[in-house]
């Protein structure tokens, strides 16, 4: 065997062995490069026998190396695509979005069925003083509410709100009646926290001052707006009851949702559910703003937005309310 067949023999061999493009790329550089034992040979070439010999070898050698070229080039592709798949099809990742508290909720549900009926949307200071949480509201010197057992004071003459009540002062004191209005927002009272009391929660208070009102027009006010919260087919009663800032004062039950008002453990087998406190406005509360009670006539009424939510979703413990475990608020 000459030293070319040799040489030809080799680099048949290192082709075929090439395991890659890039190794195949070596191989051919150093076989068939500007500077492989073939080019320069070719370079020094005088006689016809040898250019064609060794031109044979560079082109023998050039069909190999192209055609190992496509087979690699193939498989590379080949497993590329086995290993770089992509399945379009499947679902993305997704991003978690969040959604409103349930008392948020409620809130808005609160204040679209008031927004219907014409009233106006506040939300008032939670640090009020001693005379807009008492007694602008005409609460008695003696009332337990005044204790500092059942109510948050800074000093003798701040607190921290015990209820939205105030809000009706402050309205009444900055603007003339007609008052069409509702207040939404935190109130706080020193209790323990249990299934049913928690020291800080919300409240929304209405205040209707016209000429004219009646107990008639309260009843069919809380009507639209409980029928808004629970359904169209929800009633109302009115029991007697006292407040301070009210005269007469009631409290006003709706039927209960769950057993319609035949009698269930939601409602305590009475077929009705508390709602909260209302009544006529006091004539003293009118004169404490300094609006004649002889001219001037109003209803107001306040309830829970927790009690309202729990009714709404059959919510047993109101600390769910508070404690925040995404377990519990993912379900509304
Ligand atoms: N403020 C009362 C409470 O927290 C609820 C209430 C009762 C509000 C009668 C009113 C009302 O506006 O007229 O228990």
């Amino acid at each position: 065997m000459t030293d070319w067949q040799q040489h030809e023999q080799q680099a048949m061999a290192a082709i075929a062995a090439a395991p890659t493009t890039d190794a195949l790329e070596e191989v051919r550089v150093s076989y068939l490069g500007r500077k492989s034992e073939v080019a320069l040979a070719l370079r020094e070439v005088r006689d016809r026998e040898t250019g064609q010999l060794l031109n044979g070898v560079r082109g023998r050698l050039d069909g190999a190396l192209t055609a190992r070229e496509r087979v690699l080039a193939e498989e590379e592709l080949d497993r590329r695509l086995r290993e770089e798949i992509v399945d379009v099809t499947l679902p993305g990742t997704e991003q978690p979005l969040g959604h409103l508290h349930p008392i948020t909720q409620v809130r808005r549900a609160v204040e679209d069925a008031f927004l219907g009926l014409g009233y106006e949307v506040r939300d008032d200071r939670e640090v009020e003083t001693v005379a807009y949480n008492f007694d602008k509201l005409a609460f008695l010197p003696t009332h337990s509410a005044r204790s500092p057992r059942d109510t948050f004071f800074f000093d003798d003459d701040h607190v921290l709100r015990t209820e939205t009540s105030p809000s009706q002062i402050h309205i009444m004191e900055e603007k003339e009646p007609p008052i069409y209005m509702v207040s939404i927002g935190r109130v706080y009272r020193r209790d323990a926290i249990t299934a049913t009391r928690y020291p800080i929660f919300h409240q929304f208070e209405g205040l209707a001052v016209d000429r004219g009102l009646t107990l008639a027009d309260l009843q069919g006010t809380l009507l639209h707006v409980m029928r808004a919260l629970y359904g169209p087919d929800r009633r109302v009663r009115f029991r007697t009851h006292y407040f301070p800032f009210t005269e007469p004062s009631i409290e006003p039950d709706v039927s209960c949702g769950i057993c319609g008002g035949s009698g269930c453990r939601t409602c305590k087998f009475s077929g009705w559910i508390e709602m909260g406190g209302a009544g006529m406005v006091d004539p003293r509360v009118f004169e404490n703003v300094g609006l004649d009670p002889e001219e001037w006539s109003g209803f107001a009424f306040g309830c829970g937005l927790e009690r309202t939510t729990q009714l709404r979703h059959d919510i047993p413990d109101i600390r769910a309310l508070w404690e925040g475990d995404l377990r519990v608020l993912r379900q509304f």
